[in-house]
């Protein structure tokens, strides 16, 4: 007969096992916000950073766990950090829009963000919720399936974020300020990123590239979200197809694609398979612009994928869409459809009670400002 100690010993054990895989855990970060020095496109900048570094940290949660982030504002600015995306089921408060949810935090104060990441599986992000802080205060959160619990698709190798983003020459600070005491439209940016890189399109940025090292066979979830403040991106990668398995931390029926277009807070979640000769690949990003006659930044960003092995070699690029690609954009857009068969889908409503027609207007083009013409009040007049 066992001894009872050895038994009950042999229980806890099996208790602890089972509670630290599948019951839900308790994520706790800091973030230090503050001044960074960075060098970009020939010059040195001052920018805003979450614990120095662009992006900021990848959070990495499961679903049902509470993030917990305590935030040290030590920037001249205040500062609100929204988790775009995120339910905040019963935790409306944590979701950060200044002057919404909360007040910002002052400069020298902090604050605790905490919340459960409930129902939704895939890639999220966090970014400042304070004047356009968010162009290099943000980072991405990657919401796993629960221990025990697969992806409704096969396992990749691998998970890479690709975080797209706009950079601009200046204190963002300063460029939306003068956007506004001008009543123009603020300045365009300098450049657009991978993984804070702008990539060997733009001067002094030969080596100021992101690489992605693959190895042949192999099959990698790239966690696409567009950190840009302004604008829709395109992004493909050389001779490689992409399928499309969620959006927005939703899983969709998987869908093969050689282009992604992304809207700003959108995120994209794509499997590369490495099935091409070994060599060097772009990956590269340009804007979607329908709008005609307005000013965009037309600039393209690269990264390169390197198979393990390969011989050096200048890499193939992609051929880019044409800026307003609307077609492409559309075509994109409608094939995505959701996963009725995966986790937390929702039917939506079937029976309609009211019928809405709406339109928004961006105030883009110039409707000829005459003397004191109080309609013609928007950017660009
Ligand atoms: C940020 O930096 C602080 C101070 O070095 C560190 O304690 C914290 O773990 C870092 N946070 C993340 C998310 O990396
Ligand atoms: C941080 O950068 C801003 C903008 O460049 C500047 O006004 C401020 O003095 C800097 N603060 C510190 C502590 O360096
Ligand atoms: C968040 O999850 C924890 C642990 O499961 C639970 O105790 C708490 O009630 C949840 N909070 C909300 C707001 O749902
Ligand atoms: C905006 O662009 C103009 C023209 O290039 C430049 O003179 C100005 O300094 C820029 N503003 C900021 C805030 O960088
Ligand atoms: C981008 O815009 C500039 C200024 O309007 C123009 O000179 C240039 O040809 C454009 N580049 C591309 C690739 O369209
Ligand atoms: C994708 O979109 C195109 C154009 O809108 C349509 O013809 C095609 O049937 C769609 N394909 C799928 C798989 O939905
Ligand atoms: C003001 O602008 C509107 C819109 O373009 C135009 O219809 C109207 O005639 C303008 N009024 C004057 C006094 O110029």
């Amino acid at each position: 007969m066992a001894h009872p100690q050895v038994f009950l010993f042999a229980c806890a054990i099996a208790l602890l096992a089972s509670s630290s895989m599948f019951s839900a855990e308790v994520i706790e970060h800091s973030f230090h916000v503050q001044n960074h020095t960075i060098s970009r496109l020939c010059g040195r900048q001052v920018i805003s950073a979450v614990n120095g570094s662009l992006p900021g940290p990848t959070l990495h949660v499961r679903e049902g766990d509470t993030l917990v982030v305590h935030v040290f504002n030590k920037l001249p600015y205040d500062l609100s950090i929204h988790w775009h995306g995120v339910f905040q089921l019963l935790s409306g408060w944590a979701d950060g829009p200044e002057f919404a949810t909360q007040c910002a935090i002052r400069p020298g104060n902090s604050y605790t963000y905490r919340f459960n990441l409930t129902g939704q599986e895939g890639t999220l992000w966090w970014h400042a919720h304070v004047s356009w802080l968010r162009a290099t205060v943000h980072g991405a959160l990657i919401i796993r399936p629960k221990r025990g619990r697969t992806y409704p698709f096969p396992k990749p190798y691998r998970e890479v974020p690709i975080l797209l983003g706009e950079w601009w020459n200046a204190n963002v600070v300063d460029v939306e300020n003068e956007g506004l005491t001008s009543g123009a439209a603020p300045n365009n940016s300098n450049a657009y990123t991978i993984n804070g890189q702008p990539g060997d399109l733009y001067p002094c940025s030969s080596n100021k590239i992101y690489k992605l090292i693959v190895k042949q066979g192999k099959t990698y979830l790239l966690r696409i979200i567009n950190a840009a403040l302004n604008n829709q991106l395109f992004f493909k990668i050389a001779n490689h197809n992409m399928k499309v398995v969620a959006v927005d931390a939703a899983y969709t029926n998987p869908y093969i694609t050689d282009v992604v277009v992304v809207a700003p807070g959108q995120t994209t979640d794509v499997l590369l398979t490495a099935n091409q000769v070994p060599a060097s690949y772009y990956m590269a990003a340009n804007p979607y612009v329908s709008v005609a006659g307005v000013p965009f930044d037309n600039t393209t960003t690269t990264g390169i994928i390197v198979y393990e092995g390969a011989k050096l070699s200048s890499p193939k690029m992609p051929i880019l869409q044409a800026f307003n690609d609307t077609p492409t954009t559309h075509k994109f857009f409608t094939n995505l459809t959701g996963l009725v068969t995966g986790p937390f889908w929702v039917p939506p409503p079937r029976q309609v009670d009211e019928h809405m027609f709406i339109t928004i207007g961006l105030g883009l083009i110039a409707c000829g400002k005459t003397g004191n013409n109080a309609t013609c009040g928007g950017p660009n007049g």
